[in-house]
This record gives structure tokens, C-alpha cells and sequence, in this order.
């Protein structure tokens, strides 16, 4: 099958790699052409992560060799499904929806990776409503096997069923969810995720502290300070604002500190500047 994906930040780029690496033909647009050239990089590196522990049966180059990276909408004129990734902001998703689909065929299934926006409301800006959905992965792609699958109320039960069968093909392991702000996971994540900020915030304990708790009391692989840093400080206030405008409930309002953060551009891992600091690979 030939996937386009819009959009090489994080998830666009896990997303278009995973499919490669199925052996379908990628064509992955964003319009800055820094990033296009950074997602090349970064596929390369996870890639050779995987080739290193002998988890792909096809060689690094040859799956890069599957993946176009292109400023060009109209190159997605041919693909079979089209999964939009860009920021997690209403009017860039409606308007990058609209613009793809007014190019692709009239069979093309077209995806949002949204985290939080309303599939119903995201589906108006599409011509084809019953063949488009919420398909919500998650970070590092190539590593978590959980994608939360998100019809609207228009989309076919044979859209389901096809998108569910490709994922699947592709080694991921989807639940389903009504169109519901936030769905499953971000729902009951950035609530955790918030909690740990305001913890942090009231002088309660350190950000190492409140991760170690989680890492060495509850299991979790990472706390939920530095998951924040890894997703990214602006995803995660983007989501929070989303629910709590949505669900008109306080429990979601974005703490002040991680709207400080994201007003000076410390944006976490991506930016080497977070709730801890990182060294920045471009
Ligand atoms: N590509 C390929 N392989 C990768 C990779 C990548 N980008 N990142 C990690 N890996 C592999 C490593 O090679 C390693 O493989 P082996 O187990 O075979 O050795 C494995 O993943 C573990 O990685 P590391 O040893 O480097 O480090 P780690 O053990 O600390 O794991 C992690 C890293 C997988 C990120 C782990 O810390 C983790 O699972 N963290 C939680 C991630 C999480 O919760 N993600 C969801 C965020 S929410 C979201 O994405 C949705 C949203 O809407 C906000």
C-alpha cells in the first residue's frame, strides 16, 4: 500500500517508519525542510536500534529506501490511507485535513493522530466523512505497541475493521474508544501528569523525587515529570488545554509552571531543556 503521513515531527516520523518497516511505500510531507531532513536522521538511528537487536528482517537502508520525504501535498494524491500528524492545535489540524483532502481519491482512508481534539469535529473538515478516524499512536512508535482507534459517529464500520486489520499488520495492538475528549489514555494521563507539576510547584518534593516514586513504587518505566518532558512540555499543555475546555472541569487546567516553561521555549527533551536537561541530537 502506498501511506502518506503529514507531518515529520515525533509521531509523523515514528508512524511513516513503522509502516516502511511493514513494507509499505511511505511518502512523508512537512513543510520545513530541516525537519524532513532530521526525520531521515532519526529513522536511520531507530532503525539501526532495531537492526542492532535483530527485530527487522529487511536492512535499515533498504526501509528508508521505502520512505519519500517531501514539501509537496499533491504528492499524496495516490495513497491508499493518509495520516495527518501535525501540532496538536484545531485550526492546523482542520486546515491541514481539509488540504488533504481535497487532493487524495475518493477511497483514500484519512487518520488524525490527534491525542485529544474530537474526531466529530475534526471529520467536518474532510469531504468523506465515513472514511476518516482517529488513529492515536503513541511515543517512541517504533517501541510502543498501543494505538487507541477513534471513529466519529459517521465513520463505516468497514473503515474500522480495515484499519484495524493494517494495524495489526503492522505489530500494533489497538483498543477502541468513543470520541470523547481525550479518549482513554489522556484522559487518565495528563490528570497524573498535572498532579506531578503541582506537587512540584507547592515545594512538596523534587521532580527526581516525584519521579522516583513512580519508578520505584508503581513500576512505571519512566515518572510522570520526566514522561512530560519526553511527550513533549507543549504536547502536553496543548492536550490539558483541550480538556479542560472541553470538559469545563478545573481538574485539566495546565499548571502555571509548565505554561511558564512553555512560554520560555523549554519544551523538554527536544528543546535539552525541561523539568531536567538533555542533550539535543539535530
Ligand atoms: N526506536 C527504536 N528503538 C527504540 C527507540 C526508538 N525511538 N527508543 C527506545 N528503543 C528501544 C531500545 O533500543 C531498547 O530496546 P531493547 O529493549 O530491545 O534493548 C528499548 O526500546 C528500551 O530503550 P532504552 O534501553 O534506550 O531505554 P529505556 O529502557 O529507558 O526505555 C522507553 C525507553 C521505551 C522510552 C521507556 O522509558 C518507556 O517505555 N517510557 C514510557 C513511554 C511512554 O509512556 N510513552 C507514551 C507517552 S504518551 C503518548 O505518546 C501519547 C500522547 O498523546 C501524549
Amino acid at each position: 500500500m502506498k501511506i502518506g503521513v503529514v507531518g515529520a515531527g515525533t509521531m509523523g516520523r515514528g508512524i511513516g517508519q513503522i509502516f516502511a518497516q511493514a513494507g509499505h511505500s511511505v511518502t512523508l510531507i512537512d513543510v520545513s525542510a530541516d525537519a524532513l531532513s532530521f526525520a531521515r536522521k532519526d529513522i536511520q538511528s531507530s532503525l539501526q536500534r532495531l537492526a542492532g537487536k535483530g527485530k527487522m528482517k529487511d536492512e535499515p537502508d533498504a526501509i528508508v529506501a521505502r520512505i519519500e520525504f517531501l514539501n509537496d501535498m499533491e504528492r499524496l494524491k495516490n495513497c491508499d490511507i493518509v495520516i495527518e500528524a501535525v501540532f496538536e492545535r484545531l485550526d492546523i489540524k482542520k486546515d491541514t485535513l481539509a488540504r488533504i483532502s481535497s487532493i487524495v481519491g475518493d477511497s483514500t482512508v484519512i487518520g488524525s493522530n490527534t491525542s485529544s481534539i474530537s474526531i466529530d469535529v475534526l471529520s467536518r473538515a474532510v469531504r468523506h466523512p465515513e472514511r476518516f478516524l482517529g488513529i492515536h499512536f503513541f511515543n517512541p512508535v517504533p517501541v510502543m505497541s498501543l494505538v487507541e482507534i477513534v471513529p466519529s459517529e459517521f465513520t463505516s464500520s468497514t473503515v474500522i475493521e480495515h484499519i484495524t486489520e493494517i494495524l495489526k499488520d503492522v505489530g500494533k495492538d489497538p483498543v477502541f474508544s468513543r470520541n470523547f475528549p481525550g479518549f482513554i489514555s489522556n484522559r487518565i494521563l495528563m490528570p497524573l501528569i498535572r498532579e506531578a507539576i503541582l506537587t512540584y510547584e507547592q515545594g512538596i518534593a523534587s521532580p527526581a523525587d516525584i519521579d522516583k516514586t513512580f519508578r520505584l513504587g508503581m513500576n512505571h518505566p519512566m515518572g510522570p515529570i520526566e514522561l512530560a518532558d519526553f511527550i513533549g512540555l507543549d504536547v502536553c499543555y496543548d492536550i490539558m488545554e483541550v480538556l479542560y475546555r472541553d470538559f469545563g472541569n478545573p481538574a485539566f487546567k495546565p499548571p502555571v509552571t509548565l505554561k511558564n516553561m512553555v512560554d520560555s521555549g523549554k519544551l523538554g527533551r527536544k528543546t535539552g531543556q525541561g523539568f531536567y536537561s538533555y542533550e539535543v541530537r539535530r
